[in-house]
């Protein structure tokens, strides 16, 4: 097994082999073959990258390190799967969704199979840090449950009456999103033998990352363009409450909530119309620049707790951070 100090690419490679070799039966091939398609469009490999890198923070050789960063990539690929059929999205990492290509029944199964996948790898960390490891798990993948049914529900809200305020929405994705980079960088400090204190304050890094990821998400879904490999404006075309809409609501006149919330209601059969004249609202806001700064603050909330964990050692993790505040996908 690789040790010391592992580079980004390093660990990257290691991780993309360690999914490469996962083994999985070929029948019932409508089962199975999702699953491989999934994992085989590859996407950042994020999750597991920041638990080892965590984890490398603290302890050169990094074999514990790998079950359980492997079971979070799973257990994300699996939310992905579901996320699809939920948010009506056509593409995910430049291609098909798995509910588009095959069917709902067939996305939904072969999701569910990637979850008992991930919790097969847990199963395969460290015996003396099972129980410990199962119980931030559970919680974790609990509350992603909670968060994906709040932003379910928050599309149902009206955009004139009550709204869905920052307050909420923050704790909206904090649950969907940011708990699992919280717990990425948890287990690492935890495989790597770090005391509870330690993985705490890894875990809290991990929240403001995951905030700022999210809100990033919810921009790139309508700046982006072809890159970002899902569909352009997708969260417009499904009225969701995103930070650029819940922000926007917040200091619109009543006529230009009226004006939204029919564009958003409109079922158009050209969704660029619909995006385009969001969009002229957006920036009427500033909703755009608002969020950027957001994310500005929530990254440097995280760089300052990394920081201070004081391990000499946190160059890599910082760096792989620069890269993800420029990301275009
Ligand atoms: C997508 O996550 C879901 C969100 C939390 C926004 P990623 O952007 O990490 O997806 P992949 O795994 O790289 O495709
Ligand atoms: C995804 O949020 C959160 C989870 C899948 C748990 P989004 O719905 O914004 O993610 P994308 O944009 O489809 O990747
Ligand atoms: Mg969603
Ligand atoms: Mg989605
Ligand atoms: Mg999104």
């Amino acid at each position: 097994m690789t040790s010391g100090l592992l580079s980004y690419e390093k660990i990257s490679d290691l991780i993309s082999q360690r999914i490469k070799e996962l083994a999985l039966p070929d029948e019932p091939e409508n089962l199975y073959e999702p699953i491989r398609y999934m994992l085989g469009l590859g996407g950042k490999r994020l999750r597991p990258l920041l638990a080892v890198m965590s984890h490398n923070l603290f302890d050169d050789n990094i074999a514990n390190a790998i079950p359980p960063a492997l079971a979070i990539e799973l257990f994300h690929n699996f939310t992905l799967v579901h996320d699809d059929i939920m948010d009506n999205a056509p593409l995910r990492r430049g291609h098909e969704t798995v509910y588009k290509k095959w069917n709902t029944n067939v996305a939904i199964l072969s999701g569910d199979a990637l979850l008992v996948k991930a919790y097969e790898l847990l199963s395969q960390s460290d015996p003396a840090l099972q129980p410990r490891l199962l119980q931030a798990f559970n919680q974790t993948a609990l509350q992603v449950c909670e968060g994906q049914q709040l932003d379910m529900d928050f599309e149902n809200r009206s955009l004139t009456c009550k709204g869905v305020s920052e307050k909420e929405y923050m704790h909206m994705i904090e649950l969907k999103t940011a708990v699992l980079f919280g717990l990425s960088l948890q287990f690492g400090a935890l495989t790597a033998g770090q005391d509870e204190a330690v993985a705490r304050q890894l875990y809290e890094a991990g929240i403001h990352l995951g905030l700022a990821f999210q809100l990033q998400d919810d921009l790139l879904d309508v700046y982006a363009g072809d890159g970002f490999g899902k569909q352009t404006g997708g969260d417009i075309i499904n009225a969701k409450k995103t930070c650029l809409l819940v922000k926007t609501l917040e200091q619109a006149t009543l006529e230009d909530k009226r004006k939204l919330a029919g564009i958003l209601k409109t079922k158009s059969r050209q969704p660029q119309r619909k995006i385009k004249a969001v969009m002229a609202i957006y920036e009427k806001y500033g909703v755009e620049a608002y969020t950027a700064n957001r994310i500005k603050a929530h990254l440097a909330d995280f760089r300052q707790a990394i920081t201070g964990l004081q391990t000499g050692r946190e160059q890599n993790l910082l760096s792989l951070i620069e890269q993800l505040a420029g990301r275009q996908r």
